[in-house]
């Protein structure tokens, strides 16, 4: 423990991918008892540089050393071994399993004698770990029965239960709710307090701002600089992270014309995946050129409402009304063709098929109107889908790249060109922004604006406070499946009140 030596030190890291160095003669450090926060651009390489870390990718070339001593891990195994835990942008728990088992799964000491450890005695530990760090989550619930905000528990978990001393946490809070979010950094200074090293991924400047130490700033894969957190401001930030200041887009000066409803939408109760009741008896009107912005913790059926407009939930009643034609509800086809666009907050699930190529998920819907010749249409296909690469500044090597090899906020970017490019009459966001890098949040509000502008019903729906506040003609407010309507769309006490139940007096 007197060892002075860096918990982690990558001395010039280069992966190389087809048609891009992904990450290019990175230099990193992290000492013991630090919380290092990477922070980039989409695509900039974060995630790269954190596989190498834990054994998932090999470097091209550079050296890796852990407390000093030189390292070269041939599998993920290798790592954990070693010491290093990771909690993945994409979560790898295996859904069937409980909390416990999954534990064990991952873990060598438990090889070869699953079944001979004692459930309660892990359960027990679990429990213990749960309370030490405050990640409460009950030991024998089945994955797929958690909130993605307890999965991630689970994850950290899992990390601390292999006894990790270097903790990555890749974009940790970009799907925990605000309250979750500051939690989350209650232990993860807690872990540092201990003398673990967690880097912390992250694209928003006051979490960064919050919770670390030192910042290293990774552009087009070269590690930029290092700074310590509290010399740093979010500007500087921002300018070391894509060269220039980023201008904030906001709804202003927008004068309501007259414009005809688009989005109707008629006591529509649906049912969560759990068979409870999630949406109860919502009624609402969405104009042309309208954004009306859903606040709300997430859990509120706010996902459920949305699944249910774009006809991937049948409802148990209600009615679905675009421009005054009624609309076949529980039918994903039938609200695309009545011109519902869709984004969707799960974007590797219901948003796209993560092994076909980029062009062929840009293409997803709209392939059974470009009904022509096999031939001409997939040329069509690759010229629409390099179109959208560069509108939308999806970076990859080409329309015909495998979609799950793009970064997280890449993907996200295709879910929006194909959404977006389609014109909508009514488009439904559900968190667009959720992993994207503070230009291309930029990007996607004034995408959302010139839909509006289009003649477009939007309906944003987000946990994010400053993106409803700086995009919704109107606040409505989702708690326990029923919708209210904020009498001021700006007030943030009035939000927050309704978000928590509450009707203000
Ligand atoms: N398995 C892979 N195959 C091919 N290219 C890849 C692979 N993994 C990453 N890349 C590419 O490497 C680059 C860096 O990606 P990476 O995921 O590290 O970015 P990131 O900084 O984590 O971005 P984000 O903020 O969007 O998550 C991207 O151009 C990405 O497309
Ligand atoms: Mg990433």
């Amino acid at each position: 423990m007197a060892s002075t030596a860096p918990a982690v030190s990558m001395q010039g890291v280069t992966k190389r991918f087809p048609g891009v160095v992904a990450n290019d003669k990175v230099d990193f450090e992290a000492a013991p008892g630090e919380v290092h926060a990477l922070l980039g651009e989409n695509g900039a390489g974060k995630s790269t540089l954190s596989n190498i870390l834990t054994g998932l990718y090999q470097p091209d070339e550079g050296q890796i050393a852990l407390y000093g001593k030189p390292v070269a891990f041939a599998s993920p195994r290798d790592a954990i071994d070693a010491g290093v835990g990771m909690v993945h942008q994409h979560f790898c728990l295996v859904s069937r399993f409980t909390v416990a088992e999954n534990l064990v799964l991952g873990d060598r000491r438990g090889a070869g004698r699953r079944f001979q450890i004692d459930p309660s005695a892990i359960a027990t530990q679990v429990r213990e770990l749960g309370e030490r760090y405050s990640l409460p989550v009950d030991p024998r619930a089945k994955i797929w029965q958690l909130s993605i905000g307890e999965q991630q528990r689970v994850e950290i978990l899992k990390a601390l239960y292999q006894e990790a001393r270097i903790l990555i946490l890749d974009e940790p809070t970009a799907v925990l709710t605000p309250d979750e979010a500051d939690t989350l950094f209650v232990t993860v200074r807690q872990m540092a307090e201990e003398g673990r090293s967690v880097i912390f991924i992250s694209h928003k400047l006051h979490e960064v701002k919050a919770v670390s130490d030192r910042v290293t700033v990774l552009r087009a894969g070269k590690a930029l600089a290092t700074v310590r957190t509290a010399d740093a401001t979010p500007e500087s930030l921002t300018e070391l992270m894509v060269g220039r200041e980023i201008e904030t887009v906001t709804r202003q000066g927008h004068a309501k014309q007259e414009n005809l409803p688009v989005l109707e939408i008629e006591d529509l109760w649906a049912n969560g995946d759990r068979g409870t009741v999630a949406v109860r008896g919502v009624t609402l009107t969405v104009h042309s050129g309208e954004i009306a912005a859903i606040a709300g913790v997430a859990g509120n059926g706010q996902r459920e409402l949305a699944e249910t407009i774009a006809g991937l939930r049948p409802p148990t009643k209600g009615k679905v009304r675009v421009s005054g034609r009624p609309v076949h509800t529980g039918d994903a086809q039938a609200a695309f063709e009545a011109g519902i666009g869709y984004v969707p907050e799960d974007r590797l699930g219901t948003g796209l098929s993560p092994t076909l190529p980029i062009a062929m998920n840009l293409s997803l819907k709209s392939y059974r109107h470009e009904s022509i010749g096999p031939f001409l249409r997939l040329h069509l296909m690759r010229h629409k889908a390099e179109d959208e690469i560069r509108i939308f500044e999806i970076k990859c090597a080409g329309p015909d790249q495998e979609t799950d090899e793009l970064s997280g906020g890449n993907l996200q970017k295709v879910v929006i060109a194909r959404e977006f490019s389609a014109h909508p009459s009514v488009l439904i966001a559900a968190s667009p922004t959720r992993g994207l890098d503070v230009a291309a949040v930029e990007q996607v509000h004034s995408y959302l604006l010139s839909a509006a502008e289009e003649g477009a019903a939007v309906l944003l729906i987000s946990e994010d406070l400053d993106e409803i506040l700086a995009l919704n003609d109107r606040v409505l407010v989702m708690y326990e499946g029923t919708l209210t309507e904020a009498d001021d769309r700006t007030s943030v006490s009035e939000i927050g009140l309704r978000m928590a139940g509450e009707t203000p007096s």
